[in-house]
């Protein structure tokens, strides 16, 4: 039955994106902001403002999961779903992002809640990152994610137009736009 205040337009979905990256002039913080150009109802977030001290037992022990950590799980918990993109160091996740990872895990939260996400990367280099985004698309299941793909972005200063703040590389950006249909 139709009640007064409802509509029949479906509510617009609301995406949470962010970078891995601790980085002031982020390569993959710039290319969160150009996917966010890309779908509506995103929501980008720096995850420098959710920044915690390394995580170590003996100082959850003494003083609990950090504010900002309980902080991010409940922004996080606004979202319908999300896009990640990671940096790569040594072939891995940045150690920025696994710590606020590991802290969110201490919590025994799901702060991905079964949604969809998407993982994204990229690099100065021809990996595009790729190892890395391997590592986080195996990782955020744990903490709840429902990973619908990966993308890579290689080569970034050749392939992204910093200017104009998008994707310059068209096979790529038409790869990401099908990547970001299926969340
Ligand atoms: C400690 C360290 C390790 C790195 N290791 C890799 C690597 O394994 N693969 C890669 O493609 N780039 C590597 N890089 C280069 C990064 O891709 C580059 O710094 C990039 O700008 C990081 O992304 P961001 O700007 O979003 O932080 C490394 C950079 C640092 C500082």
């Amino acid at each position: 039955m139709f009640t007064f205040g409802e509509t029949n337009s479906k509510k617009m979905k609301k995406i949470i994106a962010f970078s891995g990256s601790n980085s002031s002039q982020s390569i993959n913080q710039q290319l969160v902001n150009a996917t966010a150009q890309m779908i509506d109802g995103v929501e980008v977030i720096d995850l420098r403002d959710y920044d915690a001290p390394i995580y170590g037992i003996d100082l959850e022990t003494e003083s609990g999961i950090p504010a900002n950590i309980t902080k991010l799980i409940e922004k996080l918990a606004e979202a319908d779903a999300y896009i990640v993109s990671t940096p790569e160091h040594n072939s891995l996740i940045p150690a920025f992002l696994k710590n606020i990872l590991d802290w969110m895990s201490r919590t025994g939260a799901k702060p991905f809640g079964e949604k969809p996400l998407a993982v994204l990367s990229t690099s100065p280099g021809g990996g595009g990152a790729a190892k890395a985004a391997a590592v986080l698309e195996k990782v955020l299941p744990y903490l709840g994610a429902d990973v619908k793909g990966v993308f890579n972005l290689p080569a970034f200063g050749s392939s992204f137009d910093a200017e104009n703040t998008q994707i310059s590389d068209l096979a790529k950006k038409e790869e990401l736009q099908t990547l970001l249909s299926e969340i």
